[in-house]
Parts: C-alpha cells; sequence; structure tokens
C-alpha cells in the first residue's frame, strides 16, 4: 500500500495545497493567489483569515483531484506546512480574531523605529543571527503594541497570541496548539540562535512579553490533528519557513551545499552545519531545519527582497508584458540589456548591503534602450544580487561553491538561469521538479510520521534529470559586468520617503 504527503505552501503571493508520494513525486496540487494589501506606500498587509480560507480551498480541491485519480485520501499519512516568513500576526486566544491584518515580510513601515533600535547599539545579530532590520517580526509586533489599541489592550489583559503565519495555520488547524518551528522563531529576532529558545535580553529590548509568544518546537514532529474541515484528522507532522523548506527540498544536507530560491524575493543558504557561524559581510545566520531531537543544521543566508516581484511590477505597474511568463520571451529578443542596469531595489536593499535608504533605479538609458532592454534587465537583477551575496560567502571565508542549486518561479527562465552562471562562473543545476518548497515540507513531516527512516534515505530518492547551465563568460567579462552592477547600486542609495 502506498503512502502519500500532503503539503500546505503558504507563501506571499499565493498557496497551495500539494500531494506527494513516498518517492518524492508530485501527484496533484491546486493553487489560488490571494489579495495584497496596500494601504500606504511601502504598507504590505494579508488578512489572516483570507489566508486560511485559502488554505483551506486549496485542500479541498487537492483532494478532490486526489480522489478523481482513484486514490484514497486516507493513504495521506502527514501534513507538512511551509510558509511566508517574518509575516507578523496577533489574535486572540479566546475569540480567535485577528487584531490586525498580518504585517507581511517587505513592509517598511518599522524604517523610523529601526533607526531608533539601531540607535541604542546593542548587539542583536550575535545573539539572534541577524541585524535590526524592518524585514524582520520583532520590530512589526514592537510597532503592532505601540500602534494598534486593541493589540495593546489584549496584551495587557493576556489575551493576545503573537505568530508567524505557521503559528496561525497550526492554531487554527489544530486545537488551538500555539507553536513555531524552529525555522520560522530563528527570524523573529527574538531567538537565541544557540539554544534556539526565546532570548530574554532581546524580548526585553524590543519589549515583547514572553507569555505572547508560541512554544518553539523542531520543524519534524507531531504538533497535533487537523480538527475540521477538508484535512480533518490529519496529523500535522512538519513545518519549515518556505526558504528552508526549499533547502531541505534540494536536499543540501552536506556542509557546502547552497540553494537559491527565485520567488518574490530570492534567498540564497548554504549549511554551514551544527553550529552557527556569523557574518562579518551582510549574510544572516539561520536555522535550516531541525529533525525531531537530533542536532540542528544551520545555514548563512543571502536575502534578496526583490527577484520575481520585478516581473511583476512589469506586468502590473510597468504594463510591458501580460503574463509573467512573457518576460522571457521579451528579454529573449535582445542579446544583452544594451547597457541598461535595473536595480529593483522597490523597498530598499537587502543582503548584502542592508539600506532602506535605496529604491529602484534604473541606469544607462539612451534612445536605443526597449522595453525588451529592461524586461531582460529585471531578470538580471537578482543574478547580481546573488553574485554580490556569493561574493560577501567568500569574504567571510566560508566554502567556494562549485554548483548552485536554483528553484522558484523565476528559475523558470532560460535566460535568467545561463546569466546566474556567466555571472557566477559556476554552473547553477535547476530541477526537473521545481516545487522544492512544498517538497521540503512535505520531506519533514513523512520523516516525523517513519516514511523515511534517515536523511540518507531522503538524499537517495531518485529525481529526474536536472538542467545545469555552464558559465560561458571569462572572468574577465563576468567582471567587468559586475562592475557596472555595483556602479548602480551605488546610485540606488541615499533616497529617503
Ligand atoms: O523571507 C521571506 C520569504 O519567506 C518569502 O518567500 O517565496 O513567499 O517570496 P516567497
Amino acid at each position: 500500500m502506498s503512502s502519500f504527503i500532503g503539503a500546505i505552501d503558504q507563501g506571499t503571493t499565493s498557496t497551495r495545497f500539494l500531494i506527494f508520494d513516498e518517492k518524492g513525486n508530485l501527484i496533484t496540487w491546486h493553487q489560488l493567489e490571494f489579495e495584497q494589501h496596500y494601504p500606504r506606500p511601502g504598507w504590505i498587509e494579508h488578512d489572516p483569515q483570507e489566508l486560511l480560507d485559502v488554505v483551506t480551498k486549496c485542500a479541498d480541491e487537492a483532494l478532490r483531484k486526489f480522489g478523481m485519480m482513484g486514490r484514497d485520501p486516507n493513504d495521506i499519512k502527514a501534513i507538512g506546512i511551509t510558509n511566508q516568513r517574518e509575516t507578523a500576526l496577533v489574535w486572540d486566544r479566546e475569540t480567535g480574531e485577528p487584531l490586525y491584518n498580518a504585517i507581511v515580510w517587505g513592509d517598511t513601515r518599522t524604517n523610523n523605529l529601526v533607526k531608533r533600535f539601531k540607535a541604542k547599539q546593542i548587539d542583536v545579530q550575535s545573539i539572534c543571527g541577524l541585524p535590526i532590520h524592518n524585514y524582520f517580526s520583532a520590530v512589526k509586533w514592537y510597532w503592532l503594541m505601540h500602534k494598534v489599541k486593541e493589540v495593546k489592550e489584549a496584551v495587557d489583559n493576556k489575551h493576545a497570541l503573537f505568530g508567524t503565519v505557521d503559528s496561525w495555520l497550526i492554531w487554527n488547524l489544530t486545537e488551538r496548539v500555539h507553536v513555531t518551528d524552529v525555522t520560522n522563531a530563528s527570524r523573529t529576532m527574538l531567538m537565541n540562535l544557540k539554544t534556539r529558545e526565546w532570548d530574554k535580553k532581546l524580548m526585553e529590548f524590543f519589549e515583547i512579553p514572553e507569555h505572547v509568544l508560541p512554544k518553539i518546537v523542531s520543524s519534524s514532529e507531531h504538533y497535533g490533528d487537523v480538527k475540521d474541515g477538508p484535512l480533518q484528522g490529519f496529523p500535522v507532522m512538519g513545518c519549515l519557513g518556505d526558504q528552508q523548506a526549499a533547502f531541505v527540498g534540494q536536499r543540501c544536507f552536506s556542509v557546502g551545499e547552497a540553494k537559491n530560491t527565485y520567488g518574490t524575493g530570492a534567498f540564497l543558504l548554504l549549511n554551514v552545519g551544527p553550529e552557527p557561524v556569523l557574518s562579518k559581510n551582510g549574510l544572516l545566520t539561520t536555522v535550516a531545519y531541525q529533525l525531531g531531537n537530533e542536532k540542528p543544521v544551520y545555514a548563512l543566508e543571502g536575502s534578496i527582497s526583490v527577484a520575481g516581484g520585478a516581473v511583476t511590477w512589469l506586468k502590473n505597474n510597468f504594463g510591458i508584458i501580460k503574463h509573467s511568463h512573457d518576460v522571457d520571451t521579451l528579454a529573449s529578443k535582445v542579446q544583452d540589456t544594451g547597457g541598461v542596469v535595473f536595480v529593483t531595489a522597490f523597498s530598499g536593499l537587502f543582503a548584502p548591503y542592508w539600506r532602506d535608504d535605496a529604491r529602484g533605479t534604473l541606469v544607462g538609458l539612451t534612445q536605443y534602450t526597449n522595453k525588451c532592454h529592461i524586461a531582460r534587465a529585471a531578470l538580471e537583477a537578482a543574478c547580481y544580487s546573488t553574485r554580490a551575496i556569493l561574493d560577501s560567502m567568500k569574504e567571510d571565508g566560508n566554502v567556494e561553491l562549485k554548483v548552485l542549486k536554483a528553484d522558484g518561479g523565476m528559475s523558470n527562465s532560460d535566460i535568467c538561469m545561463q546569466t546566474q552562471a556567466n555571472i557566477l562562473g559556476i554552473s547553477v543545476e535547476r530541477p526537473a521538479m521545481r516545487e522544492t518548497t512544498a517538497l521540503g515540507a512535505a520531506l519533514v513531516a513523512g520523516y516525523a510520521a517513519g516514511i523515511w527512516k534517515s536523511v540518507e534515505e531522503i538524499r537517495n530518492l531518485q529525481v529526474e534529470d536536472a538542467t545545469i547551465f555552464k558559465p560561458k563568460l571569462d572572468e574577465k567579462e563576468r567582471n567587468s559586468l559586475f562592475y557596472m552592477w555595483e556602479e548602480a547600486i551605488q546610485r540606488s542609495m541615499g533616497w529617503t520617503d
């Protein structure tokens, strides 16, 4: 009898429910987009109730398709969850009602707050692996406690529960189990990387009381059973932040292995082993995964705030493409960008620069420039940012990469992948099955359910051949292109709201 695993993949712009078999093959899935709320410039919110409704609808539809294939839903042994990270929620523990919309990871409303926290000069990064920045949950929660009356009252009355999207989903799916997996907790700026517990000094610094926070649990264990809806009765047994899930899905289990996921943003994670390694060159340290009681594995991360988001911008705001996949067709009409460089820093720059005052910048325009050059430059932006991240990793003294594993929506673009290989001077490997994020969540859930007994067994699962993009530029050409990028980066900085 076959076993299957379900995975909820709750991303920044869409949600999916996917079903995998015990060989890691994708059997069926359903995906729905949900609304992005932009109440003011720089603010990005999601409706927490809509996030839940969309999960239910996707699960319902995927299970229906699974049944139509002649499969039995009772053969689904466990559910895994993976989610957009850092996005901050607060709800009432009695009524279950959200007390505000979810403040999304890319939201920049806390910029001034961040300046005030930075001025206090405590070395937050040495404790939690992250620099003080609007990206992470703690400052978003601080804002909620000080700007939203209902949140303040609920915290004072001990009615409030805080959580990232994983906590919100697990609390609502199960009988109100308030937990967060260690990979999500490591993105809040409140977790001590070494003990993997909430850190007293950080909670005091950000004024967040411990009673609102979820319990930190491993990425692979039984958190509870789904209480109602289409998934009723299924055990929830795995949870990972989406970038860590792709890392597991790409099976980066050995020190020195790395993946880059080109989604709304792009996130490169390098396996550094069972002890955290701090970066001196703008990278984050994060927990990559922890399987039950086993030792955790840590990663160095280079986060890029806008990757595929630039393609969405070309479609929705600039109107030069109708569908996101048209970007590749447009970009392929020209051999290069014609000297155009597009720094897509719409809400500042993340790694390795960490500049809130950077903004989107198009340089090198001439009368020769047309929309094809701009489309190509938008695709290339994530490739240059990735090179800057790998340069930082080298400077930090970490293992030099031989191959970069790629996935995420923008990795479908051959132009993007070939440019990436050219700019890095190493091969880029794109798997045939690109749903690596959901696969990661399914793998950790299946591990807890006993479907796979060891990491080796997971590593040895057969996968279809990957496409390899080999570099086609010599070092001199690569470096001169990268020099233009660095010049454009300098010009993108120094803007204020
Ligand atoms: O840190 C933010 C990240 O988790 C968002 O990922 O794939 O939803 O853009 P994605």
